[in-house]
């Protein structure tokens, strides 16, 4: 089976070019390491709306088994990839999260301050993570290995096996 992803960088300054986007390379790098096969990869502002048109682009055009954004998921006004991500996804996976959050906060207890979540649309896993480079790495080191597992259970037909 292919595992094909997406990862979409979300900021108002690296969407009008005036911050490099150092994160989503980083994530696209870090993914073909681990086995992924990243097929797109995009920049949006902070805009509820054209989030949401990316995250329905990347599944149910794109068909992406996973689907990460980077950014937009603190306590500024501006800051709504949670809220755009809810509105399009169809069955939440709080699990990772948790796990993200949990591991994050043996290394800094703002770990905390990221409102991220996650959850399947269709059949792609969607999981939001923080802006930075070393956060957001930070955040997908901690759960990627069980998301594979989930993105077989979300192409499998009924019940799966999960011994091992
Ligand atoms: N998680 C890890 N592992 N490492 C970090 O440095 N930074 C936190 C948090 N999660 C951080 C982290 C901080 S300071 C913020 S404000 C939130 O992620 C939200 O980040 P965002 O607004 O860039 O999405």
């Amino acid at each position: 089976m292919e595992y094909t992803a997406a990862v979409i960088t979300i900021s108002d300054k690296g969407a009008r070019g005036e911050r490099e986007d150092t994160s989503g390379p980083a994530l696209v790098d870090f993914l073909k390491e681990k086995g992924w096969n990243p097929i797109y990869r995009a920049i949006v502002a902070d805009e509820k709306e054209d989030i949401k048109k990316e995250l329905i682009k990347c599944a149910d055009e794109l068909k992406a088994g996973l689907i990460l954004t980077t950014g937009g998921t603190g306590f500024t006004k501006r800051d709504v990839t949670p809220e755009a991500s809810l509105e399009v996804i169809e069955r939440l996976t709080p699990g990772i999260p948790e796990a993200m959050r949990a591991k994050s906060m043996e290394i800094t207890d703002k770990a905390c301050l990221s409102r991220s979540v996650a959850g399947i649309r269709d059949e792609s896993l969607i999981v939001n993570l923080p802006g930075s480079k070393k956060a957001a790495l930070e955040n997908i080191e901690a759960v990627i290995n069980p998301i594979k597992h989930g993105v077989d259970m979300i192409r499998s037909e009924g019940s799966n096996d999960c011994a091992g």
